[in-house]
């Protein structure tokens, strides 16, 4: 954990000027843009599907099976006879789903709230940004991702690193939080934007800055075993090693399939990863946020890994129980992003965000989400959860000499 500095959390209501997001951002966006406005797909050069080839034998594809289940499971009798295979789908389907509903009753009964968020929601501090309404979020047409074709200004370009001016010129508010309480941010009409989670209840203090200790050496070491490739070491999101992991659909693909993580060296490290016990907690305290404060999200996106996951079993899931698809590790050492958005992430949900270190807090690693007009003083160890997908968002740079980390959970839309 960064050291806390006795902030005090603001119990008041917090009210902002207007702050004019379109007349920003320019950088960030421009080579999603300029892909986009070619008319190609646009491709996150930080991470990579595996091969869909291994999928499809003998020229059947199979896609079918993950398709939106727009087709009619029995034609009208004026349709031409089905095939067999086409009959074979049909009655592998109507089973899948008379079984599927009958486990959904069954999960929706067995997957009620825990005593143990339920603890957690009411220790929750609610913070209520009067001047911003939820519902004006660049969502897309489709619903499911967002727009990225927001502008900061180039003024705010200039200075999205710099803390000072962030502040104290530009009309940003520093939220300085001690990392700890959990804080609910809420808009105008009590919609939950964003969740500073802080760490669990019940381990604050000496117990969770050894997992957050444990799960950065674990993130270092595994950044020490492994290889990347010059767009994993300077994306769009920064200048600093990142792999992600799970699986995740979008960008052409035909379905579903896989993150690639390419030789054994780097296979083996990032299993290491996945195995270690702190990383682990973490990953179960951002899962126990998520279904504590989107219950019925988190439900959703519980049911639909279990259907992907049965429909295509080589899915790979990173953590066992986890609500969420894909996991990037932001491995340092120097771990901290211009402003962007993920707008391939489900937009009506959240990332989970979780920093490791060690840094200093108040000089750096301060979450700025641009669209509340927050900076939000973000200590290792602690966990936010917001939509990245619909809010550009950045990181302030630490210092030259500190490190830091990250592990995002995530879905993409495209899954829904
Ligand atoms: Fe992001």
């Amino acid at each position: 954990m960064g050291s806390s500095s006795g902030n005090a959390v603001p119990t008041a209501r917090l009210k902002f000027p207007s702050f004019d997001l379109s007349s920003a951002l320019e950088a960030d966006n421009n080579r999603r843009m300029a892909a986009e406005d070619a008319g190609e797909s646009f491709d996150d050069g930080e991470v990579d599907f595996e091969d869909e080839e291994a999928d499809f034998e003998d020229g059947e594809a199979d896609e079918d099976a993950c398709a939106e289940p727009t087709t009619p499971l029995e034609p009208p009798s004026c349709d031409p006879p089905l095939s067999r295979h086409e009959k074979k789908y049909a009655q592998l389907t109507k089973r899948s789903r008379a079984k599927r509903a009958a486990e959904a009753v069954q999960r929706l009964a067995s997957e009620g709230i825990k005593p143990f968020v339920v603890e957690l929601a009411k220790g929750a501090l609610p913070v209520e940004l009067e001047d911003f309404d939820a519902s004006t979020l660049p969502i897309s047409s489709s619903g499911w991702n967002a727009n990225p074709r927001k502008k900061l200004s180039h003024g705010l370009q200039m200075v999205w690193k710099n803390l000072e001016v962030l502040t104290s010129v530009s009309g940003l508010k520093l939220l300085r939080w001690d990392g700890e309480r959990c804080i609910v941010l809420v808009d105008a009409h009590d919609r939950i934007i964003a969740v500073l989670g802080g760490v669990p209840h019940g381990s604050k203090g000496k117990e969770w800055q050894a997992v957050e200790a444990a799960a950065a050496a674990a993130a270092s070491k595994c950044r020490e075993s492994s290889t990347f490739t010059e767009a994993q070491k300077h994306g769009r999101r920064g200048d600093f090693a990142s792999r992600t992991v799970g699986y995740g659909y979008g960008n052409g693909r035909r379905k579903p399939q896989n993150f690639r993580v390419s030789g054994k060296a780097n296979q083996k490290a990032m299993q290491e990863l996945l195995q270690n016990k702190a990383i682990r907690r973490i990953s179960g305290f951002q899962n126990a946020l998520f279904n504590t404060f989107g219950h019925k999200n988190y439900l959703e996106h519980k049911e639909t890994n279990n259907e992907l996951l049965r429909k295509q079993p080589e899915l790979r899931a990173n953590f066992p129980n986890n609500s969420f698809a894909a996991t990037t590790f932001n491995l340092g050492p120097l771990s901290y992003s211009p402003p962007h958005m993920d707008p391939d992430n489900r937009a009506s949900s959240w990332c989970a965000d979780t920093t490791m270190g060690p840094f200093n807090p108040d000089r750096g690693g301060h979450l700025v989400l641009w669209d509340l007009g927050l900076v939000i003083r973000f200590p290792s160890g602690s966990t936010i959860l917001f939509p990245s997908a619909l809010i550009t968002h950045s990181t302030i740079p630490i210092q030259a000499d500190e490190t830091r980390y990250a592990m995002i959970q995530y879905s993409s839309g495209g899954l829904f």
